[in-house]
């Protein structure tokens, strides 16, 4: 098969990729990655040899086009995917999220290409802490955020191109994803590589907001399992029973790296803060035979800490570039707050 993986340089498309090396070792992979700053280009050295990398703009209709006419399936991980990037400047989002996604709609559309769109459970906004209820594939969507809005509304492109066009397309929604190879922006990565440089981790707001966390590996195992089993046409949850809270999270960083369990500090929340993720991925378990290998959440995070211990060479280099510009952002929300 050949596979055509958009943003395969990034952290679940670079997983992607490694994995599919692994347990489908016949299967022929080209990236295409724009290198933004999320991409870090070391990842896929190790086998350069095996994987045709494309540097090249998932909006641009004269790289995309050659590429996809040259596939059998494409998977689309590239996007700006940051929600604290998003409200500094959307512009990137509606850009890549949105015209990107159009772009390739339009050639998976003129080939006759079956497409993978790879998205979010933060299209369905927010959940109560307290309420009973998780998202399922016929929950109404109501994003958040910039980042949130531009990712459903590619959904919403895909889902029409499907309908209107015939396009042969699967849309999958993941909770949060952990695991190597994350950029040091994101939430564990960056509180990991906090309390590994000195730096106390930060918490937004109260702490208490809620995650769903899936290995990176298990969100891949089902990307897989939708391109081989999954109805054209449908949508399908990927989440793996993982909800904790992000002080609990934290704690368990800072103990199992030897510090006090408090060592941390509460910093101005993010605006729009969404309280909690969850997924009821019963359909992809029972119609489509999926179930997650990481289910226990500490071991996962364990063996994440001792990549992140043991790969400084992949993150210092943009540690603090990214503190520097989490600070300057936190200047900003206290000043606005005061
Ligand atoms: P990431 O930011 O680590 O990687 C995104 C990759 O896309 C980078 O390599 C970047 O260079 C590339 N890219 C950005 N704009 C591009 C463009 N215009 N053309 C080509 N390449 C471009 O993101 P990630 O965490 O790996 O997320 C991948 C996908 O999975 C995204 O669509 C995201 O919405 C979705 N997702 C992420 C999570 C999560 O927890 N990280 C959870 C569910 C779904
Ligand atoms: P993040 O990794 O940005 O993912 P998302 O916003 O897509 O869920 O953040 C995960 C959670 O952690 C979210 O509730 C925001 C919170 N958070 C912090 O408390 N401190 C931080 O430094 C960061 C980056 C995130």
């Amino acid at each position: 098969m050949r596979v055509l993986v958009t943003g395969g340089a990034g952290f679940i498309g670079a997983n992607f990729v490694l994995r599919t090396l692994e347990i489908r070792p016949d299967a022929s992979i080209t990236v295409l990655d724009k290198f933004t700053y999320a991409a870090n280009p070391s990842t896929l050295t190790p086998v350069a040899d095996r994987v045709h990398v494309v540097r090249g703009d998932i909006a641009d209709a004269a790289v995309v086009d050659p590429l996809v006419a040259a596939a059998d399936v494409v998977v689309n991980f590239a996007a700006e995917s940051h929600n604290d990037n998003s409200l500094a400047d959307p512009s990137s989002f509606v850009q890549t999220n949105l015209v990107g996604t159009y772009t390739l709609l339009e050639s998976v559309r003129r080939h006759g290409v079956r497409l993978h769109h790879v998205s979010t459970d933060e299209v369905y906004g927010d959940l109560d802490l307290d309420d009973p209820a998780r998202f399922t594939e016929e929950t109404a969507y109501n994003p958040s955020s910039p980042y949130s809005s531009t990712k459903a509304g590619s959904d919403l492109l895909v889902r029409a191109w499907v309908r209107s066009f015939g396009v042969v397309a699967t849309i999958s929604n993941c909770s949060n994803n952990y695991g190597p190879y994350q950029h040091v922006e994101k939430f564990i990565p960056r509180q990991i590589t906090n309390v590994l440089t000195g730096i106390r981790p930060k918490l937004y707001g109260d702490g208490r907001n809620v995650r769903d966390w899936i290995h990176v590996d298990d969100h891949n195992d089902a990307v897989w399992t939708i391109i081989e089993r999954g109805q054209p046409g449908e949508t399908y949850l990927i989440g793996a029973d993982g909800e904790v809270d992000n002080r609990t999270v934290v704690e368990s960083i800072l103990e199992s790296l030897g510090r006090p369990r408090n060592a941390f500090d509460f910093v101005t929340d993010r605006p729009g803060h969404d309280r909690r993720y969850a997924i009821d991925s019963t359909r992809l378990r029972t119609e489509l035979g999926w179930s997650p290998r990481f289910t226990d959440f500490a071991s996962g995070l364990a063996a994440t800490i001792d990549w992140y211990r043991s790969h400084s060479d992949w993150w210092a280099p943009v540690k603090d570039g990214v503190e520097a510009s989490y600070a300057q952002t936190q200047n900003i929300l206290d000043r606005e707050g005061s």
